[in-house]
């Protein structure tokens, strides 16, 4: 089968088509849900894997994300052949990469593909949408609290924009770059929760959030967080110092796999078609071309790659 891999480090054009034998189902092997790959997206941790910024073993298949059919279910899985399926890899830890003609997975990790979306659209959805309810739950309950979200225009910060803007005892002021500033002013026009929509750091008002949550890597909003509060960040390598601010709670999130917080995404992304991000379709040979466009900035929504 084909897939989307690396045999070593390096620009974009180190990614190839890579010829490997699809995933067993005698044995234990048996236990796994395989699948059959229909789309898998492209997210900022496939640029870091392939250019060597987050260390990986080599020869490695890319990607996190993917949908499709499963094509071999074991008894007791709760699955059945030919059922829609998405699912998300922790590529880094288990060597397990998405973009694969075929994948095996744990039945766990896996959740239903609702009939409103497509396996495109389902397959744009699980990391960042995943992290986004992850994150949320690690945001502190408070009544009237006032929340400024870093990088809404991104996927995972438009996850975590559009439910932080339905929650109606919530304040929450988006930051994003400046042409994505009126899209944003629309949005947040129709929703509960929403504050102002700043597109310039410098307006940003210094102390005054209970809630920074960063999705862009950007550090210096930690001055944005009142005394006691909470800075979130999803960004490892760009990350405040703590020290730099001591009356305030640091906290990194890392993303756990978890087929019930998938099948949350997937709900909600069927009934709300604002949280579907927009895909541009590419076929597995052309992922060096998304990598650049990705690396490039300003692309907004979602690379899938198909095989
Ligand atoms: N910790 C975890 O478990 C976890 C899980 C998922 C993702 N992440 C990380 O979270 C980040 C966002 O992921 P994503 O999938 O949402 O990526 P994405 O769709 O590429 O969005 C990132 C956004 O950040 C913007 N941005 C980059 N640098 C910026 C800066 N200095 N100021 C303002 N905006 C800036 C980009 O805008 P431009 O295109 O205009 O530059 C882009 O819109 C990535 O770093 C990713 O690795 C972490």
């Amino acid at each position: 089968m084909k897939a989307v891999g690396i045999t070593r480090t390096g620009g974009p054009e180190v990614l190839g088509l890579l010829d490997l034998p699809e995933p067993s189902t005698v044995g234990s092997d048996a236990d796994g849900l395989v699948i059959e790959v229909a789309a898998a997206a492209v997210n900022p941790v496939d640029l870091a894997t392939r250019s060597g910024l987050i260390p990986t073993a080599l020869p490695a298949v890319l990607g996190w994300d993917l949908a499709g059919t499963v094509v071999h279910a074991p008894q007791g899985s709760g699955f059945g052949t030919g059922d829609r399926v998405m699912a998300m890899t922790a590529q880094l830890g288990t060597g397990v990469g998405s973009m694969a003609e075929f994948v095996r997975f744990d039945a766990a990790h896996v959740a239903r593909v609702p009939d409103a979306l497509s396996l495109t659209a389902a397959a744009a959805l699980p990391l960042a949408g995943v992290t986004a309810v992850q994150a949320l739950r690690r945001t502190p309950a408070r009544s009237g609290r006032r929340v400024l979200l870093v990088g809404a225009q991104g996927s995972v910060g438009a996850q975590l924009a559009l439910r932080l803007l339905d929650e109606p005892d919530t304040r929450t002021d988006l930051l994003v770059r400046p042409g994505d500033g009126e899209v944003w002013r629309e949005l947040r026009a129709a929703r509960p929760g929403g504050g102002a929509v700043l597109t310039d750091t410098v307006r940003v008002e210094g102390k005054a959030y209970d809630i920074v949550v960063d999705t862009a890597g950007a550090p210096d909003l930690i001055e944005a967080v009142c005394p006691g509060g909470v800075f979130l960040s999803l960004t490892p390598f760009s990350a405040p110092d703590p020290a730099r601010r001591p009356d305030v709670e640091f906290t990194l999130v890392g993303v756990q796999l978890n087929g019930d917080d998938l099948a949350e995404v997937a709900d909600r992304a069927a009934r709300d078609v604002g949280l579907r991000p927009r895909t541009t379709v590419l076929p597995f040979a052309d992922a060096a071309e998304a990598h650049r466009r990705l690396e490039a900035g300003g692309f907004r929504g979602k690379f899938v790659l198909v095989p």
